[in-house]
């Protein structure tokens, strides 16, 4: 089986990749580096002893896409490329809308064009707005609240009323909470470019000294510890997820939607907590203003994707700090 990887030179993408070989199907990787480097892809291979092929294309060129479509029988594309910074989305949204909207129109067509009707798409917990309640199931009321999470929004729909329209597409709508980790060899992981958005590698280049301190974003949210609550999954977890989906869409399950989280929750202080001990360094925070838009707590309902699939997050949140040290130490600048 040949597998389509969006975005397979990402952090997502690449861990996805290694469990993709490991399990012997062939891969071929999409990406325009825009937010990584071609080296998370020979490190793939080094760390699984088997090749793939890359093309260094973007979706928003049809002709580039086409060109592996012709190259190459793809039976399912996994599509995880799209730009995904929350708060450059709120500034630049006519980038977010081209990139991901575009993007994905432009995959879809050729894919239906070469008659490859498979799809695995990334969604994410952000499609759930604030929740009502907790943990989320995946028939909670969905709402977006910023141009990121819009677009994921946006392309749900697209592909409902393509599933709609043609019931011969298999189309899996995984939606993630927070991937967090690295893969155990230290080889591959988190790289973004600047000052991190998110969490987990704050905390991580706080740790390895990168940056001076964390600043935790309120301390008086609803929460047991006054701090956001999030459901952290190991990123090889979520790789894995997608390899458990991949059979189900070749039973033609049409569309369908699953929650890949643990179904647990932790505070800013017990990840905090966390790294301190996975890498025996103290990591100096100070408390600041909440940043707009966060909510107090989310985690997820994983069941669906438990009996369905057959999967669950298995590792802890002492083997997500343990393994997002071990590849910070041994790559402090990431892959530059
Ligand atoms: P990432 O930025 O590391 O990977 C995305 C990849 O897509 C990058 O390698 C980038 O170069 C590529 N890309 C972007 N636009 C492209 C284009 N037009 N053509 C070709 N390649 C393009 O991000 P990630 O964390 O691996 O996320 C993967 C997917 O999962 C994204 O769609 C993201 O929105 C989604 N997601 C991520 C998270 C998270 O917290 N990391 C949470 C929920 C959902
Ligand atoms: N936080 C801090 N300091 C920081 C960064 C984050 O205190 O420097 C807090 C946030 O307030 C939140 C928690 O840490 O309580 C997690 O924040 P992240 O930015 O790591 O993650 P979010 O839950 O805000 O969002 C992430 C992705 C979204 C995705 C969502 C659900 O950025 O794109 O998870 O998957 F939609």
């Amino acid at each position: 089986m040949k597998i389509l990887v969006t975005g397979g030179a990402g952090y997502i993408g690449s861990h996805t990749c290694v469990e993709l070989l490991n399990a012997n199907y062939d891969a071929v990787v999409l990406d325009n580096l825009s937010n990584s480097s071609e080296k998370s892809l020979i490190r793939v291979k080094n760390i699984t002893g088997k090749s793939l092929e890359f093309y260094k294309a973007d979706l928003l060129n049809k002709k580039q896409i086409m060109t592996v479509f012709s190259d190459h029988k793809i039976d399912a594309v996994i599509h995880f490329a799209g730009l995904k910074a929350v708060g450059e989305s709120v500034s630049m949204p006519l980038k977010y809308f081209h990139n991901n909207i575009i993007g994905t129109l432009n995959l879809l067509d050729v894919m239906n064009d070469f008659n490859v009707k498979n799809i695995v798409f990334s969604s994410s917990a952000t499609v759930y707005g604030d929740p009502a309640s907790l943990p989320i199931t995946e028939n909670f009321p969905l709402c977006a609240t910023n141009p990121y999470g819009r677009t994921k929004l946006m392309i749900e729909e697209i592909l409902q009323d393509i599933y709609r329209s043609d019931r011969n597409w298999n189309i899996a709508l995984l939606r993630y909470f927070n991937p967090v980790g690295a893969h155990k060899s230290g080889e591959i992981g988190e790289d973004p470019f600047g000052i991190p958005n998110n969490l987990a590698p704050y905390i991580s280049q706080v740790a390895v000294g990168l940056l001076p301190r964390v600043s935790i974003f309120g301390n008086n949210y609803d929460t047991p510890d006054g701090t956001g609550v999030r459901d952290y999954i190991h990123v090889v977890d979520l790789a894995l997820g997608h390899l458990k989906t991949l059979p189900k869409l070749f039973t033609n399950p049409g569309l369908v939607v699953y929650n890949l989280g643990t179904g647990f929750g932790y505070s800013v202080l017990e990840m905090i907590k966390g790294f301190e001990a996975a890498s025996g360094k103290t990591i100096p925070y100070k408390i600041v203003d909440k940043r707009p838009g966060d909510i107090a707590a989310c985690w997820a309902d994983p069941s669906k994707a438990e009996t369905d699939l057959g999967w669950k997050a298995d590792k802890t949140l002492s083997d997500m700090c343990k393994d997002a040290w071990n590849w910070q130490k041994k790559n402090p600048k990431g892959y530059r």
